[in-house]
Protein backbone atom coordinates (compact mmCIF):
# COMPACT_ATOMS: atom_id res chain seq x y z
CA UNK A 1 0.00 0.00 0.00
CA UNK A 2 0.70 3.28 -0.83
CA UNK A 3 0.54 6.43 1.94
CA UNK A 4 -0.55 9.38 0.58
CA UNK A 5 3.13 10.95 1.02
CA UNK A 6 4.98 8.28 -0.90
CA UNK A 7 3.68 9.97 -3.63
CA UNK A 8 6.91 12.33 -2.95
CA UNK A 9 9.98 11.71 -5.40
CA UNK A 10 11.67 8.01 -5.81
CA UNK A 11 15.14 8.26 -4.93
CA UNK A 12 17.55 5.56 -5.50
CA UNK A 13 21.24 5.66 -4.12
CA UNK A 14 24.08 3.53 -5.35
CA UNK A 15 26.14 4.30 -2.37
CA UNK A 16 29.97 3.67 -3.90
CA UNK A 17 33.21 4.83 -2.63
CA UNK A 18 33.17 3.02 0.82
CA UNK A 19 36.79 0.79 0.23
CA UNK A 20 38.39 4.33 -1.73
CA UNK A 21 37.31 6.33 1.48
CA UNK A 22 39.15 3.88 4.09
CA UNK A 23 41.72 2.79 2.11
CA UNK A 24 42.26 7.01 1.56
CA UNK A 25 42.74 6.92 5.48
CA UNK A 26 44.90 3.59 5.89
CA UNK A 27 42.00 1.82 7.42
CA UNK A 28 40.69 -1.19 6.81
CA UNK A 29 37.75 -1.24 3.64
CA UNK A 30 35.04 -2.44 6.38
CA UNK A 31 35.64 0.94 7.75
CA UNK A 32 34.47 1.91 5.11
CA UNK A 33 31.40 -0.08 5.24
CA UNK A 34 30.73 1.13 8.97
CA UNK A 35 31.29 4.87 8.33
CA UNK A 36 28.61 4.18 4.99
CA UNK A 37 26.02 3.66 7.68
CA UNK A 38 26.40 6.73 9.43
CA UNK A 39 25.90 8.45 5.95
CA UNK A 40 22.64 5.86 5.64
CA UNK A 41 21.00 7.39 9.20
CA UNK A 42 22.05 11.15 7.70
CA UNK A 43 20.11 10.55 4.56
CA UNK A 44 17.09 8.95 5.93
CA UNK A 45 16.53 11.43 8.69
CA UNK A 46 17.02 14.63 5.44
CA UNK A 47 15.04 12.68 2.98
CA UNK A 48 11.45 13.13 4.04
CA UNK A 49 12.00 16.84 4.66
CA UNK A 50 13.22 16.95 1.15
CA UNK A 51 10.41 15.58 -0.72
CA UNK A 52 11.16 12.22 -0.73
CA UNK A 53 8.47 9.47 -0.63
CA UNK A 54 10.59 6.22 -1.81
CA UNK A 55 14.11 6.29 -0.96
CA UNK A 56 15.79 3.22 -2.25
CA UNK A 57 19.25 1.91 -0.99
CA UNK A 58 21.86 -0.01 -2.95
CA UNK A 59 23.10 -2.19 -0.02
CA UNK A 60 24.47 -5.70 -1.69
CA UNK A 61 24.20 -6.62 -4.86
CA UNK A 62 23.83 -10.40 -6.12
CA UNK A 63 27.08 -9.69 -7.66
CA UNK A 64 28.70 -8.66 -4.12
CA UNK A 65 29.06 -11.83 -3.39
CA UNK A 66 31.90 -12.62 -5.25
CA UNK A 67 33.82 -10.06 -2.87
CA UNK A 68 36.14 -12.02 -0.22
CA UNK A 69 34.66 -13.98 2.41
CA UNK A 70 35.92 -11.70 4.86
CA UNK A 71 33.96 -8.62 3.77
CA UNK A 72 31.02 -10.09 2.54
CA UNK A 73 30.51 -11.46 6.49
CA UNK A 74 31.15 -8.08 7.65
CA UNK A 75 28.56 -6.38 5.38
CA UNK A 76 25.50 -8.89 6.13
CA UNK A 77 27.17 -8.45 9.93
CA UNK A 78 26.92 -4.29 9.39
CA UNK A 79 23.00 -4.80 8.11
CA UNK A 80 21.55 -7.04 10.55
CA UNK A 81 23.51 -4.46 13.20
CA UNK A 82 21.72 -1.76 11.13
CA UNK A 83 18.66 -3.25 11.68
CA UNK A 84 18.39 -4.53 15.19
CA UNK A 85 18.97 -1.15 16.26
CA UNK A 86 17.11 1.44 13.79
CA UNK A 87 14.01 -0.45 13.65
CA UNK A 88 12.62 1.75 16.93
CA UNK A 89 14.10 4.45 15.71
CA UNK A 90 12.87 4.18 12.22
CA UNK A 91 9.44 3.16 13.73
CA UNK A 92 9.18 6.65 15.77
CA UNK A 93 10.00 8.80 12.99
CA UNK A 94 7.40 7.37 10.72
CA UNK A 95 9.42 5.40 8.22
CA UNK A 96 8.31 2.02 6.53
CA UNK A 97 11.36 -0.22 6.06
CA UNK A 98 11.19 -2.95 3.68
CA UNK A 99 13.83 -5.05 1.82
CA UNK A 100 14.26 -6.02 -1.97
CA UNK A 101 16.18 -8.48 -3.57
CA UNK A 102 16.81 -12.52 -2.40
CA UNK A 103 16.27 -13.98 1.21
CA UNK A 104 17.20 -17.39 0.71
CA UNK A 105 21.10 -16.82 0.50
CA UNK A 106 20.98 -14.53 3.77
CA UNK A 107 22.63 -15.59 6.83
CA UNK A 108 19.17 -16.51 8.82
CA UNK A 109 20.03 -13.91 11.47
CA UNK A 110 19.96 -11.11 8.70
CA UNK A 111 16.74 -12.43 7.44
CA UNK A 112 14.71 -12.96 10.60
CA UNK A 113 15.97 -9.03 11.52
CA UNK A 114 14.77 -8.08 7.97
CA UNK A 115 11.36 -9.62 8.43
CA UNK A 116 11.35 -8.12 12.33
CA UNK A 117 12.26 -4.41 10.76
CA UNK A 118 9.30 -4.91 8.24
CA UNK A 119 6.40 -6.09 10.80
CA UNK A 120 7.58 -3.40 13.43
CA UNK A 121 8.06 -0.46 10.80
CA UNK A 122 4.72 -1.53 8.66
CA UNK A 123 2.70 1.53 9.88
CA UNK A 124 5.29 4.27 8.62
CA UNK A 125 3.58 6.68 6.24
CA UNK A 126 6.60 9.77 6.29
CA UNK A 127 9.00 7.53 4.05
CA UNK A 128 9.23 4.44 2.70
CA UNK A 129 12.55 3.24 2.62
CA UNK A 130 13.64 0.11 0.47
CA UNK A 131 16.52 -1.63 1.19
CA UNK A 132 18.20 -3.87 -1.36
CA UNK A 133 19.84 -6.70 -0.45
CA UNK A 134 21.48 -9.44 -2.69
CA UNK A 135 19.31 -7.72 -5.17
CA UNK A 136 19.92 -7.89 -8.96
CA UNK A 137 17.59 -6.10 -11.12
CA UNK A 138 18.18 -8.79 -13.95
CA UNK A 139 16.87 -11.42 -11.60
CA UNK A 140 13.92 -9.25 -10.19
CA UNK A 141 12.54 -9.04 -13.73
CA UNK A 142 13.44 -12.62 -15.17
CA UNK A 143 11.20 -13.81 -11.55
CA UNK A 144 8.30 -11.08 -12.47
CA UNK A 145 8.28 -12.91 -15.77
CA UNK A 146 8.08 -16.28 -14.40
CA UNK A 147 5.48 -15.04 -12.41
CA UNK A 148 3.95 -13.84 -15.05
CA UNK A 149 3.36 -16.57 -16.89
CA UNK A 150 1.39 -18.51 -14.26
CA UNK A 151 -0.91 -15.38 -13.24
CA UNK A 152 -4.40 -14.39 -13.84
CA UNK A 153 -3.17 -10.81 -13.96
CA UNK A 154 -0.78 -9.99 -16.85
CA UNK A 155 -1.31 -5.95 -16.60
CA UNK A 156 1.84 -3.84 -16.91
CA UNK A 157 1.05 -2.90 -13.67
CA UNK A 158 0.86 -6.28 -11.83
CA UNK A 159 4.07 -7.15 -13.83
CA UNK A 160 5.37 -3.52 -12.68
CA UNK A 161 4.63 -4.56 -8.74
CA UNK A 162 5.97 -8.03 -9.11
CA UNK A 163 9.80 -6.33 -10.28
CA UNK A 164 9.46 -3.82 -7.34
CA UNK A 165 8.44 -5.90 -5.17
CA UNK A 166 5.20 -3.87 -4.22
CA UNK A 167 3.40 -1.14 -5.70
CA UNK A 168 6.37 1.71 -5.76
CA UNK A 169 6.30 5.05 -8.15
CA UNK A 170 8.70 4.86 -10.76
CA UNK A 171 12.35 6.14 -9.65
CA UNK A 172 12.76 9.76 -10.17
CA UNK A 173 16.42 10.48 -10.11
CA UNK A 174 19.46 7.95 -8.93
CA UNK A 175 22.45 9.40 -7.43
CA UNK A 176 25.78 7.57 -7.24
CA UNK A 177 28.62 8.57 -5.12
CA UNK A 178 32.24 8.49 -6.09
CA UNK A 179 32.36 9.09 -9.52
CA UNK A 180 31.77 6.03 -11.50
CA UNK A 181 28.37 6.24 -13.96
CA UNK A 182 27.06 3.02 -14.08
CA UNK A 183 23.96 1.53 -12.93
CA UNK A 184 25.69 -2.12 -12.09
CA UNK A 185 21.95 -3.78 -12.36
CA UNK A 186 19.71 -1.54 -10.07
CA UNK A 187 16.37 -1.08 -10.48
CA UNK A 188 16.91 -1.22 -14.39
CA UNK A 189 12.82 -1.60 -15.02
CA UNK A 190 12.21 1.60 -12.37
CA UNK A 191 14.76 3.99 -13.80
CA UNK A 192 13.21 3.71 -17.31
CA UNK A 193 12.51 7.53 -17.15
CA UNK A 194 14.85 8.04 -14.06
CA UNK A 195 17.17 11.19 -13.92
CA UNK A 196 20.86 10.36 -12.91
CA UNK A 197 23.20 12.46 -10.78
CA UNK A 198 26.83 11.56 -10.54
CA UNK A 199 29.12 12.86 -7.20
CA UNK A 200 32.49 12.83 -6.91
CA UNK A 201 32.99 12.46 -3.30
CA UNK A 202 32.89 9.04 -1.09
CA UNK A 203 29.69 7.43 0.01
CA UNK A 204 30.73 8.19 3.78
CA UNK A 205 30.98 11.80 3.16
CA UNK A 206 27.56 12.35 1.66
CA UNK A 207 25.16 14.58 3.97
CA UNK A 208 21.82 16.39 3.62
CA UNK A 209 23.46 18.98 1.90
CA UNK A 210 24.81 16.68 -0.91
CA UNK A 211 21.26 15.18 -0.95
CA UNK A 212 19.96 19.06 -1.66
CA UNK A 213 22.09 19.84 -4.00
CA UNK A 214 21.02 16.52 -6.19
CA UNK A 215 17.75 17.48 -5.37
CA UNK A 216 18.22 20.61 -6.81
CA UNK A 217 20.12 19.44 -9.77
CA UNK A 218 17.01 16.98 -10.46
CA UNK A 219 14.82 20.37 -9.97
CA UNK A 220 16.50 21.88 -13.19
CA UNK A 221 16.21 18.87 -15.49
CA UNK A 222 13.22 19.35 -18.18
CA UNK A 223 11.45 15.64 -17.92
CA UNK A 224 9.63 15.12 -21.48
CA UNK A 225 8.95 11.35 -20.87
CA UNK A 226 9.65 10.78 -24.51
CA UNK A 227 7.21 13.83 -25.32
CA UNK A 228 8.20 17.18 -26.69
CA UNK A 229 9.42 20.00 -24.40
CA UNK A 230 6.91 22.37 -22.86
CA UNK A 231 7.37 25.49 -25.47
CA UNK A 232 7.25 23.19 -29.05
CA UNK A 233 3.87 21.90 -27.48
CA UNK A 234 2.72 25.03 -27.05
CA UNK A 235 3.86 25.72 -30.44
C1 LIG B 1 30.14 0.31 -2.30
O1 LIG B 1 31.43 0.68 -1.87
C2 LIG B 1 29.33 -0.05 -1.18
C3 LIG B 1 28.84 -1.29 -0.92
C4 LIG B 1 29.13 -2.47 -1.77
C5 LIG B 1 28.02 -1.57 0.26
C6 LIG B 1 27.14 -0.45 0.77
C7 LIG B 1 26.91 -0.77 2.21
C8 LIG B 1 26.84 0.12 3.23
C9 LIG B 1 26.86 1.59 3.03
C10 LIG B 1 26.81 -0.33 4.65
C11 LIG B 1 25.76 -1.35 5.00
C12 LIG B 1 24.40 -0.98 4.56
C13 LIG B 1 23.33 -0.77 5.39
C14 LIG B 1 21.99 -0.49 4.80
C15 LIG B 1 23.44 -0.82 6.85
P1 LIG B 1 32.67 -0.18 -2.36
O2 LIG B 1 33.01 -1.18 -1.32
O3 LIG B 1 32.39 -0.77 -3.70
O4 LIG B 1 33.77 0.94 -2.44
P2 LIG B 1 34.96 1.01 -3.49
O5 LIG B 1 34.33 1.07 -4.85
O6 LIG B 1 35.66 2.27 -3.10
O7 LIG B 1 35.78 -0.22 -3.27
Amino acid sequence: MQSPLQSGLHVGIIMDGNGRWAVARGLPRVLGHKAGVAAIRRVVEAAPDQGIGTLTLYAFSSDNWRRPPDEVSALMGLLQRYLRAETGRLAGAGVRLTAIGRRDRLPAGLAEAIGRAEDLTAGGTRLHLRIAIDYSARAAILAAAAALAASADPSPAAFGRAVSGGAVPDVDLVIRTSGEQRLSDFLLWESAYAELHFTQGHWPDFDADDLAAALAAFAGRERRFGGLAAPARAA
